[in-house]
């Protein structure tokens, strides 16, 4: 038996070393180290409670936190040697723990499992790191809105099917993005109910035999409860998938926002220009300008999906309780969260230095017979049926997309030809401005209705 597999905690039941891939093979220290402060926190409210129900001495309890503080310190100077032959971080610092205080650190695992263990770190972690995730996308929006307010009265085209369809505000445009993040907010927010749950406790699967005091644990780690079911709390990775889930939902919304940016920056679309610092160039044409962040983010979203399936697949098909299985959780895991904070904090950085290119907005919008609809509109208030006016309005755009010229450009007369109900106040609703203006019903696009919404969402972050 080699030194490493003598000194490795569980092992006594063995004759024969581990062999030595199997060993790294099995190890998960590598990329579960990330959760150390997390375990340190758990194992110091675990001794906090053991000595409460005198399992520890109140001079044990305190060696233990002296013991753990200064793992902590090595692990924050990044002096601390993580060993493979160790595992996981919780056998690394179980161990570096009994070799800095001996028998005391000993005592540290009673009435628990790495199983609770390691279900309560992913907790505690997730819980950290959605606190910062949620932070970012409120980032996120303070920079959405006030581009919003600067372009409140902003026109552009809107699109249905990436057709001209009606014109918009570009402010308008600018909160609907801000809404979707709204929701992610909120789903986060719920995921997070269930995350804050303790499994600490529930020990291997089945609890343990120790009077242990939950609720005591709970209550110092945070935590709103402790979980009802052992064999539940150490196997289900539910919450972990559910939030990947949200992680995917956030992405999604990110690809839609990027794939938007990168049309408009087009010489194409040209609404908007990209800052450079958020820009390449091409090693071959001098010319490009490539919006290469929205391009990446639009990208990452399909890798953060793929770890949602990784994890559904993971879960799958286990049968009760905990499962080695399981240890695969932490990397999906670890790269969504990774993967979705530098995404948002990159849109953070960027929004705020957006520029809109005004002129060609209003231009694009003026190509498409955006207000068609409000010619339609404006027949029906004069007393024609709805189906009528489409028909007729019909015409006017095949006039128009003939003679090359915008429903506004055609003269009165033009117009009169199509229905003798059209009058000279026809242009008023025919502008551009008159289109948007118009729309001032909650939800609407017009220029003061848009500035309520920035107002109502302010108010609301
Ligand atoms: N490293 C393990 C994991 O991530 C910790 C729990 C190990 N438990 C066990 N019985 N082998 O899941």
């Amino acid at each position: 038996m080699t030194t490493a597999n003598k000194d490795k905690l569980s092992s006594a039941r063995f004759s024969q070393a581990t062999d030595a891939f199997v060993e790294i093979f099995t190890a998960s220290v590598d990329f579960d180290q990330r959760m150390a402060q997390q375990d340190i926190e758990g194992s110091i409210a675990h001794a906090t409670m053991l000595c409460t129900i005198g399992i520890l001495t109140e001079a044990e309890r305190d060696s233990i936190f002296q013991g753990l503080e200064q793992i902590k310190d090595e692990i924050e100077r990044g002096e601390f040697q993580w060993s493979i032959q160790q595992e996981d971080v919780h056998m690394n610092i179980e161990a570096r723990l009994t070799e800095l205080i001996g028998i005391a650190g000993k005592k540290l695992h009673t009435g628990r499992s790495r199983n609770d263990q390691v279900a309560t770190d992913i907790r505690l972690y997730m819980r950290m790191e959605i606190n910062a995730i949620t932070a970012m996308i409120g980032r996120l929006q303070h920079a959405l809105l006030d581009l919003a307010e600067r372009e409140a009265s902003t026109i552009m085209p809107g699109f249905t099917h990436l057709q001209v369809a009606q014109p918009v505000t570009f402010g308008h445009h600018l909160m609907a993005w801000f809404e979707m993040l709204v929701r992610d907010k909120e789903r986060l927010q719920d995921c997070l109910k269930r995350i804050n749950i303790m499994p600490l406790g529930a020990a291997a699967l089945a609890g343990t035999s120790y009077p242990i005091n939950r609720e005591l644990t709970a209550e110092l780690l945070g935590f709103s409860r402790p979980s009802a079911n052992s064999l539940d709390s150490v196997s289900d990775r539910d919450f972990a998938i559910e939030f990947t889930a949200t992680a995917s939902i956030i992405m999604m919304h990110l690809s839609r926002f990027s794939e938007e940016l990168v049309l408009w920056a087009s010489a194409q679309f040209a609404f908007i220009e990209l800052p450079d610092a958020f820009c390449t160039g091409s090693s071959i044409m001098p010319q490009k300008k490539n919006p290469d962040v929205p391009e990446l983010v639009r990208g990452k979203s399909g890798r953060v999906t793929g770890h949602l399936m990784s994890l559904l697949m993971l879960m799958k098909s286990q049968p009760l309780a905990y499962n080695k299985d399981n240890q695969e959780d932490k990397e999906p895991l670890f790269d969504t969260v990774d993967t979705l904070i530098n995404c948002l904090r990159a849109f953070a950085d960027m929004v705020p230095h957006i520029e809109a290119k005004r002129e060609n907005m209003l231009s694009a919008a003026k190509k498409g017979f955006a207000t068609a609809t409000d010619l339609a509109d404006y027949l029906v208030r004069k007393g024609m049926p709805f189906r009528d006016a489409h028909e007729i309005v019909g015409l006017a755009v095949r006039l128009g997309v003939e003679s090359e010229r915008d429903l506004s450009e055609l003269s009165l007369t033009e117009l009169q030809g199509f229905s003798e109900m059209i009058t000279d106040d026809v242009f008023d609703i025919l502008s551009l401005e008159g289109s948007v203006a118009a729309r001032q019903h909650i939800g609407g696009t017009a220029p003061n209705t848009v500035r309520a919404a920035i107002q109502t969402a302010r108010a609301a972050l």
